[in-house]
């Protein structure tokens, strides 16, 4: 049973919040992401709609600073065995933390990508990890509604829930906070006063970990959300997936069903 959904603010989308907090928080995630592989679950579905659709690269929205997105890339195209290439975008970019992103094939863009109206020329397979339940209702259609006027393929990933055990869960928050920043690079003085010396980031990380997990929209959420869009040639699928150590990672895909429709043409 999931408990009523409450949109209550997260630091991290506070505008006064100093920039170097949200960047500590977001190097935190993307570390704890990649050493933890916990959306490795994803790349099986991430592979599926590249071959449905036949492109070849993801274009990954609210990136932060680069989040899980790279490490699923790797795994994608050595699994699909080809090159895949990977656009990081973000609405207020950590240019920081993407200009020292130098793997090939990943393309960082430092300038602003609104998830709500992606630059057309972004074509490929858009990407939303830990990220969607950041918008209100309104906002969230919007990123749907522009993906299928785009008709582009979007897959949105969570593993926050609105579940009593995922908010029980939070518990051990600030003490993983305090292993994982440990191990983040670049080390920094700052991250280990405001985390050590001055807890403050171990609190704002507790705290966006369990308002994130009142805000995610469920899986029948989504579905309404897909059946009010615009535009009906969109095929939706909801489901979950088991990541490492049991986390489970719920997703939202959609894509274009005229591709869907040619290839079976094709096929016939
Ligand atoms: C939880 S954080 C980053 C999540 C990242 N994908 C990860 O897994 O580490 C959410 C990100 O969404 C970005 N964001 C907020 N509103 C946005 C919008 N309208 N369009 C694009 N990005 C947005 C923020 O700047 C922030 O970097």
């Amino acid at each position: 049973m999931a408990i009523p959904r409450l949109h209550l603010f997260e630091f991290e989308d506070l505008k006064w919040l100093p920039n170097r907090f949200r960047r500590y928080i977001t190097d935190l995630l993307a570390h704890q992401m990649k050493v933890l592989g916990i959306y490795d679950a994803t790349v099986s579905k991430l592979e599926e709609v590249l071959t449905e659709t036949g492109h070849d690269t993801l274009v990954d929205l609210c990136s932060g600073s680069g989040g899980p997105a790279p490490s699923v890339r790797a795994k994608v195209a050595a699994s699909l065995g080809k090159d895949v290439r990977l656009i990081l975008t973000d609405k207020y970019p950590n240019v920081e933390a993407f200009n020292s992103i130098k793997e090939p094939h990943i393309i960082p863009l430092t300038q602003s990508v609104d998830a709500t109206k992606v630059l057309l020329e972004l074509k490929g397979v858009r990407t939303m990890f830990t990220a969607f339940h950041h918008f209100q209702p309104e906002q969230a259609k919007h990123i749907l509604q522009d993906a299928v006027n785009a008709q582009m393929p979007i897959g949105i990933f969570e593993i926050t829930e609105r579940k009593p055990i995922s908010l029980m869960t939070l518990i051990i928050a600030p003490i993983t906070c305090l292993i994982f920043s440990l191990m983040v690079r670049p080390r920094r003085l700052g991250r280990f006063f405001w985390t050590y010396l001055v807890p403050v980031i171990p609190f704002l990380y507790t705290w966006d970990g369990l308002i994130s997990n009142f805000r995610t929209y469920t899986k029948q959420e989504w579905l309404e959300m897909t059946s009010q869009l615009s535009g009906k040639n969109f095929r939706w699928e909801v489901g979950e997936l088991t990541s490492k150590f049991h986390i489970k990672v719920t997703y939202l895909i959609g894509y274009p069903e005229v591709l869907k429709k040619r290839e079976q043409h094709e096929v016939v």
